[in-house]
């Protein structure tokens, strides 16, 4: 069915319709410019929609059909999101994205203090994504250099996210994020050091070599989103809800640090027979199965692999070809290309370059954790704005 032929109108929405699309399309990490601009669309008519004043939705529609990875569903009331799951959902059991298609997708944004003094910062580009799936994951380059032992320009921060973010630094780049006091902090990645954060941390990154530096940022769905949660939070004043979070006493308290990061790039190992597979990053608090593995198939290497429980995303960091097969289908997974893969998918590896190859293979099981304990940490963190855009986001995730 074509989207023009399905018609919406404003009693299908979910109350402030215009604060959920701009979540979605922060997950997407597309600016409502940069959206317009891919799908020509009006760029007034989109910002009226994420301003909840009269606007015509349908083109909006037909641009978030188009697109993958958005889950359409959270956007209407119960009854219309089964529909329009039914007709436009395109859940498949793997999603795949090549290395080309992924460079179409490039977008440079620009960040500092005033329009006369932004600088290109970032280039974003898309990977494969499952719109069911709870992964957001970009390929990232860092167009800004630092050596990262002084404090960075305050508009070089983004005002956080709503999703948890684990990330893999593919180079030699930074990671600065802000304390609750302002204070900024730094973590100098290399190749293969991996971090997690918990929601609505100002962050930046920024390259320590003289080339843009690269990171698999993979945000995704965390206990916040579980929708129940989300609901009760709605049903209070904010002042309300954050006594509610303040009063909630878990075990054990929610006392872990907002920010992991973990470095296991010395101790690899680089002789094995077949295949070797490598915890870079786990250990995130109330989320066992949330973790980066690194999988290395040596020339000519085969493994069998399942997700189980798991939503899982693959992306290869080297430069040798990897053949992924699973059920009666197969993709050729050349260097920057990338899958996602719902629960319970079993697939094959097999290394045919003739050197060793990598694959990063980042994991999460829906709904893990806590919600009110990590809106606990949150509200620690950051403070009640951040509950705040907990409840309705208000605020594109940088300006
Ligand atoms: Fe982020």
């Amino acid at each position: 069915m074509n989207s023009l032929d399905f018609k919406i109108s404003d009693s299908d929405f979910q109350p402030n319709p215009g604060s959920i699309l701009l979540r979605l399309l922060n997950q997407i990490k597309h600016t409502a410019n940069s959206f317009a601009q891919t799908y020509r669309l009006d760029l007034d008519n989109l910002k009226n929609f994420l301003s909840n004043q009269e606007s015509n939705f349908q083109p909006i529609f037909e641009a978030l059909v188009s697109h993958p990875g958005i889950d359409l569903r959270v956007l209407f009331k119960p009854d219309i999101a089964e529909v329009v799951d039914r007709k436009f959902g395109r859940i498949s059991k793997v999603a795949t994205m090549s290395a080309e298609r992924s460079k179409l997708s490039a977008r440079v944004f620009e960040r500092g203090p005033e329009d006369s003094k932004k600088i290109p910062f970032y280039t974003y580009f898309d990977t494969a994504v499952q719109p069911t799936s709870p992964f957001r994951p970009e390929l990232i380059e860092q167009l800004k250099y630092s050596n990262g032992d002084c404090d960075l320009e305050n508009s070089f921060f983004n005002h956080g996210h709503f999703e948890d973010q684990m990330t893999l630094f593919l180079g030699e780049t930074n990671l600065h994020w802000k304390e609750p006091d302002g204070r900024q902090s730094v973590f100098k990645a290399s190749r293969l050091s991996a971090s997690y954060k918990i929601p609505f941390i100002p962050h930046t990154f920024t390259s320590r070599s003289n080339n843009p530096g690269q990171i698999l940022a993979v945000t995704y769905l965390g206990p916040i989103a579980n929708p129940i949660f989300l609901d009760t939070a709605r049903s209070h004043s904010l002042d309300d809800f954050c006594h509610l979070i303040r009063n909630y006493e878990p075990s054990p308290a929610p006392d872990q640090p907002a920010v992991i990061t973990s470095n296991v790039v010395q101790t690899l190992s680089s002789y094995f027979e077949e295949f070797q597979s490598i915890t870079l990053l786990e250990g995130i608090p109330d989320q066992p199965n949330s973790s980066i593995m690194l999988l290395q198939l040596a020339r000519g290497g085969k493994t069998e692999q399942s997700s189980k429980s798991n939503h899982q995303w693959l992306y290869n960091i080297s430069d040798q070809t990897v053949i992924f097969d699973w059920d009666q289908s197969s993709f050729e997974m050349s260097p920057g290309s990338s899958i996602a893969i719902t629960p319970e998918t079993c697939y094959s590896l097999k290394n045919i370059g003739k050197m060793t190859s990598a694959i990063a293979c980042f994991s999460a099981n829906p709904g893990e954790g806590d919600a009110l304990k990590q809106a606990k940490r949150i509200l620690n963190f950051a403070g009640p704005p951040a509950i705040s855009r907990l409840l309705n986001e208000n605020c594109q995730w940088f300006s």
